[in-house]
């Protein structure tokens, strides 16, 4: 006998292939299988990390503080990682004409890597350094971490990251791509995000107003099942569940 699981997943096959307009809105759990560490639960980052360390007004006052918990960041694990099967579904999904894009909130670029184009990265990306005042942008990869805070040569600013600290505001132009893609979805994934952190956590929303079903992956907890808006829950690990989902549509 099938178990639920199982007919789930068959169930989730069904409205992937029915759906014509698929968008996927990701959080740290897709790479969690990848090695990245989400921030939420046992051993996420703000069990390790004070979440203080990233609001803006603090990185302001002393940059170096900031930096030498990012330097963790960089040169730990999300400076090697790999995408995984979920992040390899999405890129395949995208490839086939099926999937219009992806809005995440992860900074850690594995969508890209595994070869996914239309990606909005709602709280910005590690891959550039900015400088706060005058706004000169710098490949991360050319600075040398060693010596913190990185130095703008242009301005003489502390760099920052530049993904979106607590207190800034979400990119502009992600927030028109993603509410641009949300709103022709006729199928959301939703993929481990806890959806605690606004105003991504609203966006589920806008798919369903625009008619869109949609499908949570998540291990632990489904957000859009607590908003009422659910029509499927996988319960279980992203990369995991889009390996097997890969094999019910491509078998
Ligand atoms: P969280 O760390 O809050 O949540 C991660 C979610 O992933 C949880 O719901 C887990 O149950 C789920 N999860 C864990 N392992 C998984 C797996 N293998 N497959 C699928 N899901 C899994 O991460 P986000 O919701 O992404 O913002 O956090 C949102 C924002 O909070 C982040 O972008 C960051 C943080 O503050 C900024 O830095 C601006």
């Amino acid at each position: 006998m099938m178990d639920e699981l199982e007919q789930d997943i068959d169930k989730a096959a069904e409205m992937l292939r029915q759906a014509k307009a698929v968008v996927a809105l990701t959080g740290a759990g897709v790479s969690a299988e990848s090695g990245v560490p989400t921030f939420r639960g046992k051993e996420g980052l703000w069990e390790k990390f004070d979440p203080s360390t990233l609001e803006i007004g603090n990185f302001m006052k002393n940059p170096l503080r900031t930096w030498q918990v990012l330097r963790a960041l960089f040169e730990g694990s999300l400076g090697q990682v790999r995408p995984n099967a979920a992040h390899e579904f999405l890129a395949r999904l995208e490839t086939q004409g099926k999937l219009l894009g992806i809005v995440t909130q992860n900074i850690d670029g594995l969508h890209q890597k595994a070869g996914s184009r239309v990606v909005h990265e709602f709280h910005g990306s590690m891959e550039w350094l900015v400088a706060p005042r005058s706004g000169h942008r710098y490949l991360a990869k050319d600075f040398d971490l060693g010596q913190l805070p990185p130095i703008c040569p242009k301005s003489g600013e502390a760099l920052k990251p530049d993904f979106v600290f607590f207190g800034e505001a979400i990119p502009a132009a992600a927030i028109r791509g993603a509410q641009e893609l949300l709103t022709r979805a006729d199928l959301l994934l939703v993929v481990g995000t806890a959806g605690v952190v606004w105003p991504a956590s609203e966006l589920p929303r806008l798919a369903k107003l625009g008619g869109a079903r949609i499908i949570e992956i998540n291990p632990e907890s489904a957000m859009t099942r607590e908003l009422g808006i659910n029509d499927l829950w996988l319960r279980g690990p992203a990369g995991e569940l889009c390996a097997r989902l890969s094999e019910k549509l491509w078998p």
